[in-house]
């Protein structure tokens, strides 16, 4: 088959990398020639654990290729993949289509004579595919292609193995012609056990939004009941074991940590509620876990300050990780980004390591500074925090690390066991326990 994935983030350049290793000719294109440049010299724009690898390998190989030439990729391919961005608009909430709409425009002026099938792997708010079948209809025939929705479900820091073996392929499309090939192309997922699902494309396009509110749903869930297991001395970690063993319920995303962040959770829980707007629905549900989530960082921050008994003035407090999660270099609603500048204001002076280097959104703030190694970032801590979950920070021996005495470990990921914390006589706050 041959590919051309229009857009190179996240879920472009992985699906388009990992679909030239499964075999196909693959174009990657961007308007963003240094990128373009950079990914042919095999540097990826994003951290993401062995994708360089697969760059490289099929790049010299002859099956990836990149480039900034819309136009020829786009004649030269069968199947093309919107993948451009789908950000939050400022003031409204929902998604801005502009790329998305401008890349269609374009694809449409390149369709010929040749069937092509143009699919949507960006996020799009249901009903987006209608809008891109008219504008790419206009003075054509409608033979010539087809407009397909096939949402992409990968985790950053997860995201080759969440491609090569998703739980899921959904394809939205009518089209028996084109639901045939793309389950072609997809056979060699199906054959590693992943379910293949053909629906309309409104339903595609929902089934993507609905799964990623619900995981914030269910994430928030666990976040509001681990804040009640910590009035009354419960252990949150039993709760998710307890209820994630009732196969309804399912153990995964019931994790109580900070708020969740990242790209797609605060984007997408908006975006469908804006959509459901539209339409005069109200999701209420999905509101409060918006309007819960926003909290829940001024509410750690006030545990914070509690358990430094108001005084923070001063005080040497290390974060360890400042990304959304472990595994990835993306700041995208970190909740380090509310965290950290609130307590440099205070008067704290910050310390912070992260696997990923040094961060540009904190280099202009006073009192807070990269340390590029755990050692020498904690060494003078009054207070560590534990704000992702690298496998770095899973086995520090703080007391041989930390030279000062009454030293606190603030474990927002519950890495460590509270037990043994208390037997090394360290003073422990984990969340929701
Ligand atoms: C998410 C979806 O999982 C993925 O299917 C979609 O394609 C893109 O959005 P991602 O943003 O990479 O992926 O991260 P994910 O691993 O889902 O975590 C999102 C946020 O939830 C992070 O802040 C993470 O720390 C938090 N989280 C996740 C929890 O707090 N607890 C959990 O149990 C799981």
């Amino acid at each position: 088959m041959k590919i051309c994935m229009i857009g190179t983030g996240y879920v472009g350049l992985v699906s388009g990398v990992c679909f030239s290793d499964l075999g196909n000719d693959v174009v990657c294109v961007d308007k963003d020639l240094n990128k373009i440049e950079n990914l042919k010299k095999g540097i990826s724009p994003i951290y993401e654990p062995g994708l360089s690898e697969l760059i490289k390998k099929n790049y010299k190989i002859g099956r990836l290729k990149f480039s900034t030439n819309l136009k020829d990729s786009v004649i030269k391919s069968d199947i093309i993949f919107i993948c451009v961005g789908t950000p939050t608009k400022k003031k409204t909430n929902a998604a801005d289509l502009s790329q998305v709409f401008d890349v269609s425009k374009k694809i449409s002026r390149f369709i010929k004579s040749k069937f092509k099938i143009i699919i949507t792997k960006s996020t799009v708010p249901v009903t987006t595919g209608d809008i891109i079948e008219k504008i790419i209809s206009k003075g054509k025939s409608k033979k010539l292609f087809s407009v397909v929705s096939n949402p992409e479900f990968l985790r950053e820091g997860e995201a080759i193995r969440d491609f090569i073996y998703p739980d899921r392929i959904v394809i939205g499309t009518d089209s028996s012609r084109s639901n045939k090939i793309l389950k072609n192309l997809y056979s060699p997922l199906i054959s590693k056990g992943a379910k293949y699902i053909n629906t309309t494309r409104r339903a595609s396009e929902l089934i993507k939004y609905a799964s990623n509110s619900f995981l914030a749903t269910k994430i928030t869930f666990i976040n509001e009941i681990a804040n009640l297991c910590e009035k009354i001395n419960i252990n949150v970690e039993d709760i998710s074991i307890g209820m994630g063993l009732d196969k309804r319920i399912g153990s995964r995303f019931l994790r109580a940590g900070p708020a969740y962040g990242g790209s797609c959770f605060p984007k997408d829980t908006k975006a469908i509620v804006n959509t459901a707007e539209k339409f005069k629905i109200n999701l209420s549900l999905v509101k409060s876990v918006i309007k819960s989530n926003e909290k829940r960082s001024l509410l750690l921050l006030n545990k914070l300050i509690e358990i430094l008994k108001g005084k923070i003035k001063n005080k040497n407090i290390c974060f360890l990780g400042v990304t959304f999660k472990a595994n990835t270099d993306d700041m995208r609603d970190s909740s380090a980004l509310a965290m950290i500048p609130s307590l440099a204001k205070k008067g704290a002076k910050i310390n912070y390591y992260d696997p990923t280097g040094e961060k540009n959104v904190f280099k202009k703030i006073k009192n807070v500074t990269f340390i590029n190694n755990i050692k020498s970032a904690i060494h003078n801590s009054d207070l560590v925090i534990i704000h992702t979950e690298w496998n770095d920070f899973k086995s520090i021996n703080f007391k041989s690390l930390i030279k000062k005495k009454n030293f606190i470990v603030y474990d927002m990921r519950n890495i460590y066991s509270p037990l043994k914390m208390k037997k090394a006589k360290i003073k422990y706050f984990g969340i929701g326990r």
